[in-house]
């Protein structure tokens, strides 16, 4: 089956199989920003945004993505042009090997695009989806909470 999906901005039209899932789509198109972890739904590494929600892209299904829009950590800043996350999280030391990386941008995104301003309980309870094996979260909770501020002050709110 053909479906029509915009990934990072740009129209695709592509051939799926009914039961493949949105991960297997998004790296067999390039995008090796998204990880394969569990493939359960329990590890967050594979996190994507579809219409500006973080899904886990391992048990959504590819065909859910029909005219819809996917965003993955490519879509999320350019290595010229970090997104204030990006730079929160560099600043910060707050990646390591880097492997749940781009799926814990992918999360601070809708996060902070449904609560610009969060306490750091917010910032780990909506950690808890997303595992990481090296930090023990500090810094990515400190990295949050930073990009939090910078995204405020772009928008003209320092709060
Ligand atoms: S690979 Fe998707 S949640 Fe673990
Ligand atoms: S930085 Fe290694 S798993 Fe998170």
């Amino acid at each position: 089956m053909k479906i029509k999906l915009t990934i990072n901005g740009v129209p695709r039209e592509t051939e799926i199989t009914p039961d493949e899932k949105l991960l297997g789509l998004l790296r067999r198109e390039g995008y090796f920003g998204v990880k394969f972890g569990c493939g359960r739904g329990e590890c967050g590494v594979c996190t994507v945004l579809l219409d500006g929600r973080a899904v886990n892209s391992c048990i959504t299904f590819a065909a859910q993505a029909h005219n819809r829009s996917v965003t993955t950590v490519e879509g999320i800043g350019t290595p010229d042009n970090l997104h204030p996350i990006q730079e929160a999280i560099l600043d910060h030391g707050a990646a390591q090997c880097g492997y749940c990386t781009p799926g814990i941008i992918c999360l601070a995104r809708d996060f902070l695009d449904e609560n610009p301003d969060p306490t750091e309980e917010q910032v780990r309870d909506a950690l808890k989806g997303n595992l990481c094996r090296c930090t023990g979260y500090q810094k990515y909770v400190e990295a949050i909470l930073d990009a939090a501020g910078r995204m405020r002050k772009l928008s003209g709110d320092s709060g």
